[in-house]
């Protein structure tokens, strides 16, 4: 479906210690897990994975180090046919989260950036050149990386799409006229200020992170809601699917990827959201985070959950 596409990826690569309990323990208490596992992860790995296993050919630009875990990161991207050419292995740790998923399904994440902090701005530009047809970048490396790559990549005229995660005041200014920007709820309040909790609000936030990056397209991801687009004129609020939940943990990643290649392939936007919806509803149905990425067959024989 996308195997014409050029894809990169700048950002992290993550070891992902993932904790399953019923409750989160309060200050002081001690509960049993119910079972843990480490999976391969970090936003940009998982994303560089969406795109690899929807048939895009896909580079990663990142930073691990020399270390065990880094090893077993780089062995996973090439076994899902990513290029790790541009993935160097000189960081000091490789890049480590620790996932806790309650009961319901919920995450709470806290991320070691270790190597993904340490990565050369423009030795990660230099990997971007205009034999790529889209650019994918997140907020889980340092500002200058993100900064330098985006805006070479707006300069080689390569369709560039920006996730906003995790959440942080990124300096939006710095970067202006990338194609899509999209935040998830917590992401989109640190970009805005304002929670995008109803429709007005929605609107609010978008048009603020609007103003700030000048986006063609404000995208919020918005968890069982959807997701929302404004392109400056219109909004619109685009309802996901009916999933069974078991972890929510990179389905905004999963919807980045499927968002990103539908919108190089068709140019529609809307059309790209329904797809970014399908593949994060089956991402929330699936444990862990390159685990949960779609194929291309999974999105051709969707069905919404009874
Ligand atoms: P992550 O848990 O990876 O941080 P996120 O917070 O970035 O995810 P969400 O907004 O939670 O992103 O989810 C991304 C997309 O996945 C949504 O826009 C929607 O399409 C889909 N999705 C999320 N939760 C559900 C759900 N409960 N049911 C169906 N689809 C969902
Ligand atoms: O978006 C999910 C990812 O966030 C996890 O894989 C973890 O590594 C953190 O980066």
């Amino acid at each position: 479906m996308y195997k014409n596409i050029r894809a990169a990826v700048v950002g992290s690569i993550n070891m992902d210690i993932i904790l399953n309990m019923e409750k989160v323990p309060d200050v002081g208490e001690n509960l049993l897990g119910t079972n843990y596992g480490y999976v391969c992860g970090g936003k940009g790995a998982n994303q560089a994975t969406g795109l690899a296993r929807l048939g895009a050919k896909t580079k990663m630009i990142g930073k691990v180090a020399d270390d065990t875990n880094g090893r077993k990161l780089i062995e996973n991207l090439q076994k899902n046919g990513i290029d790790s050419s541009c993935v160097r292995t000189d960081g000091t740790q490789t890049g480590l989260a620790a996932i806790i998923i309650d009961g319901e399904g919920r995450n709470r994440i806290v991320v070691y950036e270790s190597a993904n902090s340490e990565i050369d701005p423009k030795d990660a530009a230099d990997c971007i050149d205009d034999s790529l047809d889209l650019l994918l970048v997140q907020f889980e490396t340092n500002e200058d990386v993100v900064v330098e790559c985006v805006n070479k990549a707006i300069a080689q005229g390569i369709t560039t799409v920006i996730d906003c995660g995790p959440a942080k005041n990124f300096n939006l200014e710095r970067m202006q006229g990338v194609e899509i920007i999209s935040p998830n709820e917590n992401e989109t309040e640190a970009l805005s200020g304002i929670s995008p909790a109803d429709e007005a609000s929605v609107l609010e936030a978008s048009k603020i992170i609007m103003k700030r990056i000048k986006a063609k397209y404000v995208v919020l991801k918005l968890g069982s809601r959807g997701c929302s687009v404004w392109d400056g004129e219109n909004l619109k609020i685009i309802p996901t699917y009916k999933s069974n939940v078991v972890d929510t943990t990179a389905a905004g990643d999963c919807f980045t990827a499927a968002l990103a290649l539908e919108y190089k392939k068709c140019g529609d936007i809307y059309t790209a959201c329904d797809m970014g919806n399908k593949a994060g509803s089956i991402a929330v149905s699936r444990m862990g985070a390159e685990s949960s990425m779609p194929t291309v067959d999974d999105l051709l024989n969707f069905k919404e959950a009874e």
